[in-house]
């Protein structure tokens, strides 16, 4: 049978701390009540001291290590996807492998927000497939916490994002199981509807005094028009993917999608005819966690026991970039 990738161990990490919509309200001009209708937030998670992604994400890829019975030494790659790396560069992937403590195991960072593990499956699939790997850790794990404005101005954002880390362990597999197929997408003429402007390398300097003063430095969302888009891209690519293979929305025993806000997931849940049963849904506990969100949000799934063997799981995110994806695995 044709080699793919399989996901052969699934961990995850979040923080301790607990922050409520009260304790938002508390800091801002919002509501319990607001947040949890417009989005059905109820508490995130924030770090405390200095906690950056690669911490995060050590836990939960030493989890699905040990859950894939696979040790660091050897892996044939890292993939790290993150949009707040520790730092500016080198990516979280170089201090991540460290560590695990698996050098020289080569380290790649994927730069696509929240649908940075779909985009980073792909990419590991694709090593499978070719032949010339076996083995590859692919982790999302996002601080969000330490660059949020937690003042008025920034309240449209700030109540959204939460910090945590999900990983998996991909390995070769040739009995039909594993990843059947991925589809990516990006349209970087609308990226000014979500992003971090600065620092920046256009400006010089990369940052000063005036642009921390705007706010230029915290994220900033059109938020109505990427919800438009994602409620018509997201059912559109999960539809492209399902068709690439012969198969239909009710083939699919669980969808695990990008835990952006849980209206989002009920339109396309409600689109493609797939009852909320088989939607994983988890935004009220860790609110928008990016590229973290998909494998925590599996994790879990599976850890309740939601996905048998010979299943079809899907999983579709969009967001920044704009960017979009759908992948289908057969479990
Ligand atoms: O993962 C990355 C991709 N991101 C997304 O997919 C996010 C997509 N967008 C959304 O989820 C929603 O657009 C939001 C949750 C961000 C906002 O919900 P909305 O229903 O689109 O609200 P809105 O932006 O249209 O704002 C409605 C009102 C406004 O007041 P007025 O103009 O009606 O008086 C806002 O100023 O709600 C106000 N508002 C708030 N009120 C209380 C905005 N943020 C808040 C807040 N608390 N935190």
């Amino acid at each position: 049978m044709r080699r793919r990738a399989r996901i052969a161990g699934l961990g995850r990490h979040l923080p301790e701390r607990v922050v409520t919509n009260a304790d938002l309200a508390r800091l801002m001009d919002t509501s319990d009540a607001w947040i949890r209708a417009r989005t059905g937030i109820r508490e995130r998670r924030w770090v405390e001291g200095e906690v950056g992604a690669s911490d995060l994400a050590l836990p939960a890829a030493r989890e699905a290590l040990k859950a894939a019975g696979v040790r660091p030494t050897e892996l044939d790659l890292i993939i790290f996807a993150t949009l707040s790396p520790d730092i500016t560069f080198p990516g979280s992937g170089c201090l991540l492998q460290a560590k695990l403590g698996c050098a020289t195991v080569p380290a790649l960072d994927v730069r696509n927000q929240c649908t940075g593990f779909l985009y980073g499956l792909a990419v590991a699939d694709a090593f499978i497939r070719a032949g010339t790997m076996s083995r590859v850790l692919l982790v999302g794990a996002e601080v969000h916490s330490t660059g949020l404005d937690l003042s008025d101005r920034g309240r449209d954002v700030s109540v959204l994002f939460g910090d945590g880390a999900g990983a998996a362990v991909l390995v070769a597999s040739e009995d039909g199981s594993g990843v059947l197929g991925t589809r990516l997408h990006a349209d970087g003429s609308e990226h000014e509807l979500l992003m971090i402007e600065a620092p920046a390398s256009r400006h010089h300097p990369r940052i000063d005094h005036a642009m921390i003063d705007e706010g230029r430095h915290y994220p900033r969302m059109d938020g109505r028009g990427v919800f438009r888009r994602a409620v018509s891209r997201v059912p559109e690519v999960l539809r492209e993917v399902l068709d690439a293979h012969g198969l239909a929305p009710a083939d699919i025993d669980l969808l695990v999608p990008h835990q952006a806000n849980r209206r989002i997931n009920d339109a396309v849940a409600r689109k493609l005819g797939i009852p909320e049963e088989r939607v994983v849904q988890n935004i009220d506990r860790y609110g928008n966690t990016t590229a973290a969100s998909i494998p925590i949000a599996l994790s879990e799934a599976v850890e309740e026991g939601r996905l048998r063997s010979g299943d079809l799981l899907a999983m579709a995110a969009f967001g920044a970039g704009l960017t979009w994806a759908a992948s289908l695995v057969r479990w």
